[in-house]
């Protein structure tokens, strides 16, 4: 049997028990899961596509590749080929399963940062690898690695990682021969420092080679329901990206495939969404401050990463006690045990509760 830590969320229980005993009911910022409305212009084309007998395209449309390529050349300056273009079903099943994919072997070492998404180490155990968080790549010694993953802006730290900071990871895997995925969902949520890509040519040189960017549109466009993101970058690996998920039978729906190709047509509902966040952003930092928390990096994305010098559980009951969940810096790795995850994503309603409970 494959051995999986605990499924994190289930040790909140007791602290969103307690935070929905507030009489005012719970101001729950702990999951980040989107609560505003689905575009109209992707419930719309979902509809209009809602008559779909035929097995869908592991591939994707044409039309789905070619709006993916349009986004990322409009808003992130990159150019990639349609061709190289895969939809995933949601991002976390490409997360948990890419060691897999990519045929890493057991005993190597798959890398990822210190404070992480807990699903890099989910999918490097499931390959039967061996997960390694680490900050210092040059610490790793000689071995050979397949598999680094970066995550800029971060969950759960919000910190982004400048363009030199991704050029020196691109050249040390090249010289190594292992593969770069860039975790890119929170690549439209820069407030105070705006993200870049790693197949961004001021990044990667123009060239693709042994990179994947992974993008979700469960936060940019409020789609987490629908299950929609996509894999991009180096043309082998996405064409053997493409043959085992054929295989595998991992094929996004014909009408999300058809409200995401909407969606990332448009930039207005997306601007909207941004601004929503922004605001709820800008009430909740300075209320934890006067608290008494002190946020750190959160310049980007939809957490803010926080600390009163306490551990991270005294912090989740603290706010517990006022209605308030939030989610514990060891979630994200060790690194975080004295630190909390804020997400801002909770109904401006339920935000301003959380301002007037930190008062
Ligand atoms: C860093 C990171 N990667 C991937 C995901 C997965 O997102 P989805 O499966 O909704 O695309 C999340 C979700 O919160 C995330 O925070």
């Amino acid at each position: 049997m494959i051995s999986l830590p605990d499924f994190p969320w289930d040790r909140l229980t007791t602290y969103k028990e307690r935070a929905e005993a507030h009489p005012d009911g719970i101001a729950d910022l702990s999951v980040g899961t989107p609560v505003d409305p689905v575009p109209l212009v992707a419930q719309k084309a979902l509809a209009e596509a809602a008559d779909s007998p035929g097995y869908p395209l592991t591939y994707g449309t044409p039309r789905l590749r070619e709006a993916a390529a349009g986004w990322l050349a409009r808003r992130h300056g990159v150019r990639v080929d349609a061709a190289d273009i895969l939809p995933t079903i949601g991002t976390k099943e490409l997360v948990a399963w890419l060691p897999t994919l990519l045929g890493v072997r057991p005993g190597e070492r798959v890398l990822f940062p210190e404070l992480a998404y807990p699903t890099y180490d989910v999918g490097a155990r499931l390959a039967g690898a061996t997960p390694y968080a680490t900050d210092g790549l040059l610490a790793v010694g000689p071995e050979r690695v397949p598999l680094v993953w970066v995550n800029s802006p971060s969950n759960p730290t919000g910190r982004v990682l400048p363009a030199e900071h991704l050029r020196k990871v691109v050249s040390w895997a090249r010289e190594r021969g292992a593969v770069v995925a860039s975790d890119e969902c929170y690549l439209e949520l820069g407030w105070e420092e705006q993200p870049i890509s790693i197949l961004h040519p001021d990044v990667c040189g123009g060239s693709h080679e042994g990179l994947l960017a992974v993008h979700s549109l469960s936060k940019r466009s409020n789609l987490a329901g629908y299950r929609a993101g996509f894999v991009a970058g180096d043309p082998a690996l996405v064409r053997r990206l493409l043959e085992v998920r054929k295989h595998a039978g991992m094929i996004m729906p014909a009408p999300v495939q058809a409200a995401m190709a909407a969606v990332l047509d448009d930039d207005a509902h997306a601007d909207e969404q941004r601004e929503r966040y922004a605001r709820r952003r800008a009430v909740l930092r300075p209320a934890l401050e006067r608290a008494g928390w002190r946020v750190e990096h959160s310049t980007a994305g939809l957490y803010l990463w926080a600390t009163n010098d306490t551990g991270c559980w005294e912090q989740v009951e603290a706010l517990a006690a006022r209605g308030i969940l939030v989610a514990p810096g060891d979630f994200y790795g060790e690194a975080g045990a004295r630190h909390v995850r804020i997400a801002v994503t909770a109904t401006d309603e339920r935000v301003n509760a959380a301002v007037l409970r930190l008062q």
